[in-house]
């Protein structure tokens, strides 16, 4: 088999300003302090943190793949996100501007959410909770869902956050796996406009799942919600709590949560992640790769708790480095395509970290809707989830970045709890479309079938190759699918499912999962490089490629595309006109056998576009399991246009 081909090339380069580079946190020589002794490096970026009880070995690989990080170690996670701040003086800064989707606001205080954690570390404990019991949350994106992970960590009580968009046997599967004993949830929350329901998807996931003890509910939208005895309201319960609580410290290698990757169809992996390792991790790559100022910035992640972007970029590290924060609950579109930038204006949003789908969206809603508010006040801009096409991401530059803000675009994993690979904002020269390289003290190649490193030029599988501070310990309950998910395909070293490219001098380029490779004619081809070509057309916003069975190639490539400002009235012509761009951007082999115009593509809840679903259509098959697609509907619009024929942009 050959290795992935290496099609597009990309001769933009952004070095970072004079002022930035000067003022950023971090500084070249990072690199090679880590390359000299990658141990002591983290050892160092340990001791940022305050423990309660140091360390006697910074790390213990005797038992890989099962890692154990700054062995004997003890610490209290929320002590190091809220009291060491408070403690210091800060506890007047503000932690969370909240602001609702239906436009309520809250601003809390450091000093604010030390107390709310209090109480709610109180109410868990008098609930019955303790340490090691486990606790599902289910909740919008509220203030309540930070001030519920931090008081889980306070008391030792891992947590599992569940997407509050996941159905009720999807929660009743995550409380079961886990064996939770309490679950906190609200009546609902706001999305879209309207209020939405979580409370009965829970009543019928805690059905099926007699361990749950309690239900502590959030009154959010005030609706009217059932009630069993299991059932407390969180104003009741947490509300007459103690403003104070006591923490302990816990094992460097005490679980502090399990997080379950959807997987589309086998059993969701419960991600397991420890305490004194992960914080390190994600405090240090929040503070380094976000260049957070903590007196001056205002930090802004877009994510949903429930993915793990919101555990370790809303909720871990933020607070770890006592960032500002903005926390918004809804939608970008409600009530209008503005909202966003509205809520940069408003809270002067100096650090924005979002998601490639949503800046294709913001693509396809047109610059008109960001060229109404100052934007004047962002510095830095990130990107995390998919592979940021190279002109989504020169789009996001000039149009939301005013050419002026780094981009730092970041690859991660659940399973990797921090970022991994990324630009450092005042080091590096970045490239439209390049997560670059692994970070100081990140061990990360790109290998061929055999697991031989590539040269420059190659592209492969990617891989990393060191056992990391916030590396997962384990999936909940299955040490040996582990094992066998992770850690066999090449011996003793990390596969993390995604193809990558190092280009010429050695920068790393994602290719996208390599179950999505198609292979044409005996090429190997990234399903991303061929979108990335139809991306950079000026009439596409979005494009998804998926490779279908064909008689003659073996797969033919077939493209799904989302035009910018509205489908044209007459396809044919842009359709031939984007088959022949990408034969020259890339080459012959790539060019798509179909090309269809659509105005939405299947994703899932957390952004991630599901080509099983589109190669489905494109093999006039009919349509998989689509109960993970964030909007239920997409496919029957797209088999629809797929029905109508044609694809080809031929005259015939
Ligand atoms: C997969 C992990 C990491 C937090 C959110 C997603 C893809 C993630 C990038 C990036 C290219 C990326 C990979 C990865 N991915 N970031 N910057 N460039 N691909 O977490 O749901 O566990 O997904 O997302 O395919 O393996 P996740």
């Amino acid at each position: 088999m050959s290795d992935l081909e290496n099609l597009l090339s990309e001769d933009r380069r952004f070095p970072p300003s004079m002022e930035f580079a000067q003022a950023a946190n971090a500084q070249p020589g990072m690199y090679a302090e880590a390359d000299t002794d990658r141990l002591g490096f983290w050892e160092r970026q340990a001791r940022e943190l305050s423990w309660a009880q140091d360390w006697t070995q910074v790390l213990d690989w005797s038992g890989a793949p099962f890692a154990r990080w700054f062995v004997g170690g003890r610490l209290n996670v929320a002590v190091n996100c809220l009291d060491r701040h408070v403690d210091a003086g800060f506890g007047d800064q503000v932690a969370i501007h909240f602001e609702g989707e239906p436009g309520d606001t809250r601003t809390i205080t450091y000093a604010g959410l030390l107390a709310e954690v209090s109480q709610a570390a109180n109410a868990l404990t008098e609930l019955g909770v303790q340490a090691g019991d486990r606790v599902a949350i289910y909740l919008p994106m509220i203030p309540e869902a930070a001030v519920a992970m931090l008081a889980c960590a306070r008391i030792g009580a891992p947590h599992s956050v569940v997407f509050g968009g996941f159905s009720a046997d999807a929660l009743s599967s995550r409380i079961a796996d886990a064996d939770a004993k309490v679950v906190i949830t609200a009546d609902g929350g706001y999305r879209k406009g309207g209020a939405f329901a979580l409370k009965p998807a829970v009543d019928e996931a805690v059905e099926q799942c007699p361990g749950v003890e309690h239900v502590l509910v959030v009154r959010r939208t005030g609706q009217e919600v059932g009630w069993t005895d299991k059932d407390v309201w969180w104003h009741d319960v947490v509300g007459r709590q103690p403003s104070t609580h006591t923490a302990v410290a816990f094992d460097a290698e005490h679980p502090l949560f399990i997080l379950y990757t959807s997987g589309t169809t086998a059993k969701p992996k419960g991600i397991l992640h420890t305490t004194g390792g992960y914080l390190t991790q994600v405090t240090f790559t929040h503070r380094n790769v976000f260049d957070l100022k903590p007196d001056t910035d205002v930090y802004w992640c877009t994510a949903d708790v429930g993915w793990v972007t919101g555990h370790s970029y809303v909720v871990y590290g933020p607070l770890a480095n006592r960032a500002t924060q903005v926390m918004y609950e809804g939608t970008p579109d409600t009530p209008h395509q503005g909202r966003w930038w509205e809520i940069v204006a408003n809270y002067g949003v100096t650090i924005l970290y979002t998601a490639p789908t949503a800046i294709r969206t913001f693509m396809k809603w047109g610059e008109q809707l960001p060229a109404e508010h100052d934007l004047s006040s962002l510095r830095l801009l990130g990107s995390v989830g998919e592979p940021i096409n190279p002109e989504a991401w020169m789009w996001y530059r000039r149009v939301i970045g005013g050419d002026r803000c780094p981009i730092v675009d970041t690859w991660w994993q659940t399973e990797t709890g921090a970022i991994m690979i990324s630009p450092l904002p005042g080091v590096t020269a970045t490239k439209p479309g390049s997560a670059m390289r692994a970070l100081p003290g990140i061990g990360a190649n790109v290998v061929d079938d055999q697991g031989r490193p590539v040269p420059d030029g190659g592209g492969g599988y990617l891989v990393l190759d060191q056992p990391w501070p916030s590396m997962l310990r384990g999936i909940w309950g299955d040490p040996e699918r582990y094992a066998q998910t992770y850690w066999s395909r090449f011996d003793g070293i990390y596969f993390a499912g995604d193809g990558a490219k190092k280009d010429a001098d050695g920068d790393l380029w994602l290719l996208g999962r390599v179950d999505d490779v198609m292979n044409v004619s005996g090429h190997r081809i990234s399903t991303t490089e061929v979108e990335s070509a139809l991306v950079s057309h000026p009439a596409v916003a979005e494009a998804a490629v998926v490779g279908a069975d064909d008689p003659m190639t073996g797969q033919a490539i077939v493209a799904f595309v989302i035009p910018r400002g509205g489908a044209p009235e007459e396809t044919d012509a842009l359709i031939a006109e984007l088959r022949a761009h990408v034969a020259t951007q890339i080459g012959a082999i790539a060019k798509p056998r179909n090309v269809f115009i659509v105005q939405e593509l299947p994703k899932t809840r957390s952004g991630k576009i599901m080509r099983r679903l589109l190669k489905d259509v494109a093999e006039n098959r009919e349509v998989g399991d689509t109960t993970t697609l964030a909007d239920g509907s997409v496919m029957s619009a797209i088999s629809g246009r797929l029905a109508a024929g044609g694809g080809t942009g031929d005259e015939s």
